[in-house]
């Protein structure tokens, strides 16, 4: 490592708060499916800023139009109307099939305006502010106190109580472990499609359509955190389509913006009509220009492009390569996932096996200790899974 990265690495561990153990590298450009660091090293990008890069690094349409967009506006209030705003909006219910859109500026605001939508509807229905929700252990939602109430993970909140009340945890894909916490003043159902942070467990069809005629006998709203599994990453542009059910409210932020801070959470007309108006919730930059110029070109970009084609096409290839690894090495206990999140389960911890791949040019990221999480840009080939399957196979035989 050289002397400039060395220091750089040195400034940031004494300015920047101790909130994360760092990859000792410094990232300083992109390109496709591929980031280099300061002294120039190249590395194939298997986690994509965890999710997010969907489009790979320095698309030039997508650069241009960002560019376009700071040389007209940046910034309005949304007491103003804006035209990006009006178009990413539009393009986001087209591929939804959604109603309603608002426009948030990260994951976990996105999560605290879809909780607070479904206590409004709950207060307009009965009346009263005691509406519960359940939501799934192992579930992770955001760090902020809304969302991290809603976080089945007593880690990331022990030390943070008391959250939000009236919220209760299920297990995801038990049924019975869902209905056993209803109550009459349930509001509404959370969980992410396909759980990320938690481990890569996807939501089985089962599930989710006992949820879906759950939450409408009985009126209650069902919220889908599509933050990390949506934007195509499943072969789906939300992971819940693949399965003929839709919820009430929905959740995006990562890819969503493709780098560009933009998240969202979106519902249907009945939810719309019957929860926040004006006065009960709002942000400062949330739906700025700049964000939605981003949102409006990835959309027309995963068209133009056939983005998701291209999840289809390669994700089952990189299913069977990890799947050949699993065969091979005894202490690969597991591979799971949906389309471009995958998980390889081992019965150890994989810090030093991500460490080794960083070391050899291979950028991969954990999902818990003991599983590697593959949340590539959606533009990748199969020649770079093959690429990205042989240094990890060099990295499994020498640790
Ligand atoms: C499923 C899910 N929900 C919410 C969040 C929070 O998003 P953000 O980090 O943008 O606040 C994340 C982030 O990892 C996530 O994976």
């Amino acid at each position: 490592m050289s002397e400039m990265m060395k220091n750089y690495i040195e400034e940031a561990e004494k300015a920047l708060l101790h909130t994360y153990n760092r990859y000792q590298i410094v990232l300083d450009r992109g390109d496709g499916v591929y980031l280099y660091d300061l002294d120039g090293k190249k590395y194939l990008d298997f986690v994509s800023g965890i999710a997010v890069f969907a489009l790979g690094y320095n698309n030039k349409e997508y650069n241009d139009a960002l560019k376009a967009q700071i040389d007209k506006l940046l910034h309005t209030s949304n007491y103003y109307y804006n035209v990006p705003a009006i178009e990413a909006a539009i393009k986001m219910k087209e591929v939804s099939g959604m109603d309603r859109v608002f426009f948030t500026n990260s994951g976990a605001e996105a999560i605290e305006g879809a909780l607070k939508a479904a206590r409004k509807y709950h207060y307009l229905k009965t009346g009263k502010s005691d509406g519960e929700i359940i939501a799934m252990n192992h579930s992770f939602h955001g760090r902020t106190f809304g969302a991290l109430s809603v976080t089945g993970n007593p880690h990331y909140r022990e030390a943070f109580e008391p959250m939000i009340g009236n919220v209760k945890f299920a297990d995801l894909n038990d049924f019975g472990s869902v209905e056993a916490l209803v109550t009459d003043k349930t509001c509404a159902i959370i969980l992410e499609t396909v759980q990320g942070e938690g481990g890569i467990f996807p939501a089985t069809e089962e599930f989710l359509t006992k949820i879906r005629e759950l939450c409408d006998e009985k009126d209650i709203l069902m919220i889908l955190d599509e933050i990390q599994c949506g934007m195509g990453r499943t072969g789906y542009m939300y992971a819940w389509q693949k399965y003929g059910i839709k919820p009430d409210i929905m959740t995006t932020a990562k890819a969503l913006g493709c780098g560009v801070p933009v998240g969202a959470f979106l519902m249907t007309e009945k939810v719309g009509a019957n929860s926040l108006v004006a006065g009960d919730h709002g942000t400062t930059y949330g739906g700025n220009p700049f964000a939605c110029a981003a949102v409006s070109k990835v959309l027309d970009l995963f068209k133009q492009d056939n983005i998701i084609e291209n999840v289809k096409e390669v994700a089952p290839y990189l299913e069977k390569r990890l799947d050949e690894l699993k065969d091979e090495y005894d202490f690969i206990i597991d591979r799971r996932g949906a389309g471009l999140m995958q998980g390889l389960v081992f019965n150890r911890p994989v810090s030093e096996i991500i460490n080794k791949a960083l070391e050899n040019g291979l950028i991969l990221i954990n999902a818990g200790t003991e599983i590697i999480r593959f949340v590539p840009p959606l533009i990748i080939t199969k020649e770079n899974v093959d690429d990205m399957i042989s240094i990890l196979r060099s990295c499994l035989e020498s640790v």
